[in-house]
């Protein structure tokens, strides 16, 4: 009798530039099995001092720094994170808090094969301080997106969202650790449902 071969794991790239409160809650899906039958193949950082490589360092996970302040150009950074992922073999590349947007040419090589979240419920309220805008829209309802990235900035096809109230006295920082808790809820659960649809 032959077993059935054992299905190969999907392998996730992570970037990231900074805290790695997302790579962290994708990491511990991965662990528990939320996240099924993946392992993350790679975290890298544009910032070599970030919390979130710590972080992934201090998980044995394989953590690549691809400083820019070393490394200044773009495309130069970008040439040496494709060279670390044509390695590395990613089904999926979750942007988790990097804060560049990816040129066209990295888009395309991975095209249906990035995600980003985002903490507004796009499409309102792209790119920087998009707690604040909801705040200065007066919006009642605001939370996260998981989306694919294109060439825009927070542009892409969105997966799923999660939202959460606005309440009064709200500032920046309470809207956004609201809107945290659900981001790191949404991520695992808009992962898992991509890596399906890919196999
Ligand atoms: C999150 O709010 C995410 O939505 C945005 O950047 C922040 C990253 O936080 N893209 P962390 O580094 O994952 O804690």
């Amino acid at each position: 009798m032959t077993l059935p071969a054992a299905r190969p794991r999907r392998r996730l790239a992570v970037l990231l530039s900074g805290r790695g409160s997302n790579f962290e809650a994708i990491a511990d899906a991965v662990e528990s099995g939320r996240i099924e039958n993946a392992e993350i193949a790679a975290v890298i950082s544009d910032v070599g001092e970030a919390p979130g490589l710590a972080r992934a360092r201090q998980r044995g996970l394989p953590a690549h720094a691809v400083d820019r302040r070393e490394i200044p150009g773009r495309a130069e950074r970008e040439r040496r994170m494709l060279d670390i992922l044509e390695r590395v073999r990613p089904d999926l590349i979750c942007l988790a808090g990097y804060m560049r947007v990816l040129s066209p040419a990295f888009v395309a090589k991975y095209r249906g094969r990035i995600l980003n979240i985002h903490p507004a419920l796009l499409p309102a309220y792209p790119g920087l301080h998009a707690q604040r805008q909801a705040l200065e829209g007066g919006e009642k309802l605001s939370g996260c997106t998981v989306h694919f990235v294109d060439e825009g900035t927070d542009t892409g096809p969105i997966v799923l969202q999660r939202t959460v109230p606005v309440l009064p006295g709200d500032t920046e920082e309470t809207l956004a650790a609201r809107i945290l808790e659900q981001e790191h809820i949404a991520y695992p659960q808009a992962i898992s449902r991509v890596l399906d649809s890919l196999e």
